[in-house]
């Protein structure tokens, strides 16, 4: 007997968690019912109670040493293919990891494309007061042009808004800083409007340059320099005439693409302008020494071009089937 817990002892020694690769033959032979070690606790009934008490620590101590040998080799041990107690096979843990919105996607790239070209972040409250988001911009009290952009009142007086434009943030700019002002303001929107192309809550992007002999062919430049930095080639660009009351002239500028019947698809995908000089006064800025360009663009619009996507309202379901495609 003591020849074999001589032998056992000198095994276990030998042995460490890396070097058992076969984990279920180490627990037979040493720790289970048919165990070499079990073995000489089923012989203890013959021994004199002397010997059992000189032995049974020693057989104690090799049981012992057997099982952290065998749970530290099943902690070492990775799962593999070659170890079938660990069914490497079944499918592992699902986690979901989360991708940006596409319309984050937009914004960011947006925001790359100004500052390349000299733009600074400007923000302002989507909770705005009438003058920020109207008066200043020059939408006269009760004018029509106030009409054009659906209001949501935050209470029952008129003077709070949700603000219906990123333009009141020009203002807000304006009257901050002094030119020279290069900035663009990226932000979520509100009007009461709901189909396909309207959602009540959207995003704008707008930009404004303030400084002296700024002209309308800047500003063209600029809106040239983005969309091709952001279509890329390929794409018509075209300018229309139209009507803003903080900007004079005032433009839309769509986007176009050739289609199967050889004509254009054009999208407005932006208004734009040069800045209304009482605007400017309405920003203490002297309008005989300064001139500014603004645009302001639908980034919900842009993303719907580039991804291809038919109705506004799936920005805005959060269904994960449909956000996982932009990642
Ligand atoms: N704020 C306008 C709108 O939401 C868009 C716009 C037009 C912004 C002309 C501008 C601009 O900065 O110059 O309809």
């Amino acid at each position: 007997m003591q020849d074999k817990i001589k032998s056992l002892e000198d095994a276990l020694q030998k042995l460490s968690p890396e070097t058992i690769k076969d984990i279920e033959a180490f627990k037979r032979q040493y720790i289970g019912k048919q165990s070499l070690i079990q073995e000489i606790f089923n012989s203890f009934k013959n021994l004199d109670s002397d010997t059992k008490r000189l032995v049974g620590s020693k057989v104690n101590a090799l049981k012992q040493r057997a099982q952290e040998l065998y749970d530290a080799a099943l902690e070492a041990n990775q799962p593999t293919a070659e170890m079938p107690w660990r069914d490497a096979s079944l499918p592992g843990r699902h986690m979901n990891s989360g991708s940006l919105h596409p319309l984050t996607l937009v914004e960011q790239e947006l925001m790359e494309i100004f500052d390349f070209i000299g733009f600074t972040l400007a923000k302002g409250p989507e909770i705005e007061d009438d003058w920020h988001n109207f008066t200043a911009l020059n939408f006269a009290a009760n004018h029509p042009a106030r009409d054009m952009q659906d209001t949501f009142f935050v209470d029952s007086g008129d003077e709070w808004v949700l603000r219906t434009h990123t333009s009141g943030v020009q203002v807000r700019t304006m009257l901050r800083s002094k030119p020279p002002i290069r900035v663009i303001a990226p932000g979520r929107v509100y009007r009461c409007d709901s189909d396909a192309t309207h959602s009540p809550v959207f995003h704008q992007l707008e930009g404004l340059v303030v400084d002296k002999r700024v002209s309308f062919k800047d500003l063209k430049e600029t809106l040239y320099y983005f969309t091709e930095a952001f279509f890329g080639k390929g794409f018509e660009v075209r300018f229309r005439p139209s009507y803003f009351p903080f900007t004079e002239p005032s433009a839309e500028m769509d986007i176009g693409k050739k289609n199967a019947q050889g004509g254009i698809d054009w999208m407005e995908i932006l208004g734009c302008g040069m800045v209304d000089p009482a605007v400017l006064e309405n920003c203490d800025i002297d309008p005989n020494e300064y001139q500014g360009y603004a645009f302001g663009i639908g980034i919900d619009r842009l993303a719907m071009l580039k991804f291809g996507i038919p109705d506004i309202r799936l920005l805005y379901e959060n269904d994960s089937r449909f956000l996982r495609q932009f990642s």
